[in-house]
């Protein structure tokens, strides 16, 4: 008698496994986040995320290098800036943490595509990724003298209409942010603000600056979690008061992930992401079914964090942790993985 579909036929053994595996990891859809900061020849551990740097630029050209080696085809830099005011300059300055990172990697033709992110919270003293207004306070500095002060950040609140991030404000310093991020010799620009028209403002300056060919990948369902605190340490970004969620997604969405996105696809955005991705599978998941376009997911800090925590204690095997991580927002539909495992990731694959 026979006995029909019995599934562990094709389970006895890895190259039976191997044959019909639906899933492979490789390391061209990697990309690896990195921290630059000011300063010469340091490389300062973060503490809530072990393992990651923050990296001076002549420290970065190195890593990014020894990344390029292993296979690793792309990073993505965020910048530490300890030059903070209301109107985000440092994060449009031409000699800027970013820019100057840019200038060095393709001055040393590393061979990397280098993406960056473009938001002004880290160069924002109020921590916010927009310009903040206030009530009758103009930017929180009141300029006339007849303006009632500003009131500290303390008493300052997002929901009662006392402050507000101004999306118009904030769009026209994230363009500049982007162009100048083009001048200095970025492969593509990843806007991670939430502002509503960011690809669309970003794309036109690019495309009226002459970087016409300038892909943006567009942090484009990214929502207010809770999974960003290491992050928020490592470049010194979190809101001095309130919270993203008035920009951010709300966490319990998924079909405005999938309006979000095809918003921005339509002004431009060349890959869409969404973030972070443990918590969001469906999400990447439907993004990919209904708009048929690359699709990035961002494995972020805190998903970072929560291994190595565990796996420090010995409660987990890091490695098959993060490999099933990986292979598992592949499997959900994500065709780029932008994770901090993207070295070890690339170095196992190349072993195997
Ligand atoms: C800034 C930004 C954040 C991350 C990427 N860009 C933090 C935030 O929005 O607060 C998170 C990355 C991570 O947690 O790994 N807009
Ligand atoms: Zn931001």
């Amino acid at each position: 008698m026979t006995r029909g579909q019995r599934p562990r036929r094709l389970r006895q053994s890895e190259a039976l496994r191997a044959l019909v595996r639906e899933t492979r990891l490789s390391a061209e859809q990697l990309v690896m986040p990195l921290f630059v900061r000011a300063g010469k020849n340091v490389r300062a551990p973060i503490p809530s995320m072990p393992g990651q740097f923050q990296l001076s630029v002549d420290q970065l050209v190195r890593e990014c290098r020894g990344l390029a080696e292993q296979g690793v085809p792309a990073v993505l830099l965020f910048g530490l800036s300890a030059q903070k005011d209301e109107r985000a300059s440092a994060a449009y300055a031409k000699d800027g943490l970013i820019q100057q990172s840019l200038q060095a990697l393709k001055a040393e033709r590393v061979p990397l595509l280098v993406i960056t992110d473009v938001c002004l919270c880290a160069y924002m003293s109020h921590g916010h990724c927009g310009v903040l207004k206030t009530r009758g306070g103009g930017r929180g500095k009141p300029k006339a003298k007849k303006r009632p002060a500003a009131k500290p950040a303390a008493a300052l609140s997002l929901e009662d209409g006392t402050a507000w991030i101004d999306n118009e404000a904030s769009l026209e310093l994230l363009a500049k942010t982007a162009v100048s991020h083009a001048q200095a010799g970025a492969d593509l620009v990843a806007p991670s603000d939430m502002m509503d028209g960011t690809v669309g403002a970003i794309r036109h300056a690019l495309d009226s600056s002459g970087f016409d060919r300038v892909p943006i990948l567009s942090y484009a369902a990214k929502y207010a979690s809770t999974f960003y605190a290491p992050f928020r340490d490592a470049v010194d970004s979190a809101p001095r008061f309130g919270d993203r969620r008035t920009y951010q997604m709300d966490t319990a969405n998924a079909e405005e992930a999938v309006r979000e996105a095809r918003l921005d696809l339509e002004q431009g955005a060349d890959i869409v992401m969404v973030k972070p991705a443990l918590a969001y599978l469906d999400v990447i998941r439907r993004v990919k079914d209904a708009l048929h376009c690359p699709v990035a997911a961002f494995n972020v800090s805190g998903e970072y964090a929560m291994v190595k925590a565990a796996a420090s204690r010995g409660w987990l095997a890091e490695r098959p942790a993060w490999f099933e991580i990986l292979l598992g927002i592949k499997r959900a539909g994500a065709d780029i993985l932008i994770t901090y495992w993207a070295k070890e990731a690339a170095a196992l694959l190349r072993e195997r």
